[in-house]
């Protein structure tokens, strides 16, 4: 018998009902753990991802790979990935706001059926949609955010930190220590 989330994955893999659907090669529905207690939300498919059919295996995934295993002693088939449209958006650009909000259902879905006890939200388009807010994401990230019966980090996305350097992971370290602990249940309401 398929899993809900199966079930919910073979039902988006035909999903046509936003633009994005022209351009793709497949939806990336995400990959991981369907009981996991930690679940990470990135913007959408790359390249290589749309390629594959399975989310952050470029380079931005290879760092969050890095920072997933050094900062939370996590693999990713420990956890569950997935991204806020799940089509590529044609040239990498970024997603607009009717396409995130028509991909939404299919996220929403995600969450309940997964239920994760903390999110991690990878850069301004998971975590302002997820937090409903238009705060940017350099504001956002630092805390903690109640979340769904859970709670919710928000940190820059790996590509911002392939971009940018130092700093920017650096911040991106301590925001993984930071859902390390809220899994840990050291960390409640920081
Ligand atoms: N960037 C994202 O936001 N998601 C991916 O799956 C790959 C790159």
């Amino acid at each position: 018998m398929p899993t809900a989330l199966e079930e919910l994955a073979v039902q988006a893999s035909t999903c046509v009902a936003c633009r994005l659907s022209e351009h793709r090669t497949q939806v990336v529905f995400g990959m991981g753990d369907p009981a996991a207690d930690l679940m990470l939300v990135g913007e959408g498919p790359g390249a290589e991802e749309d390629r594959q059919g399975l989310p952050f295996v470029g380079r931005s995934g290879q760092l969050l790979d890095r920072l997933l295993l050094e900062e939370m002693g996590r693999t990713r088939d420990s956890v569950f990935i997935a991204n806020t449209v799940k089509c590529r958006p044609p040239g990498n650009r970024d997603p607009k706001p009717d396409e995130v909000e028509t991909c939404w259902g299919w996220l929403e879905q995600q969450l309940d059926l997964i239920a994760p006890a903390v999110v991690i939200t990878l850069g301004n388009f998971a975590s302002k949609r997820l937090l409903g807010t238009d705060v940017g994401i350099t504001k956002l990230r630092g805390s903690a955010y109640p979340y769904r019966g859970g709670s919710l980090v928000a940190t820059f996305h790996p590509a911002a930190a392939l971009r940018g350097g130092g700093a920017v992971l650096a911040q991106m370290r301590s925001d993984f220590v930071r859902a390390k602990l809220l899994l840990d249940g050291h960390g409640a309401g920081r």
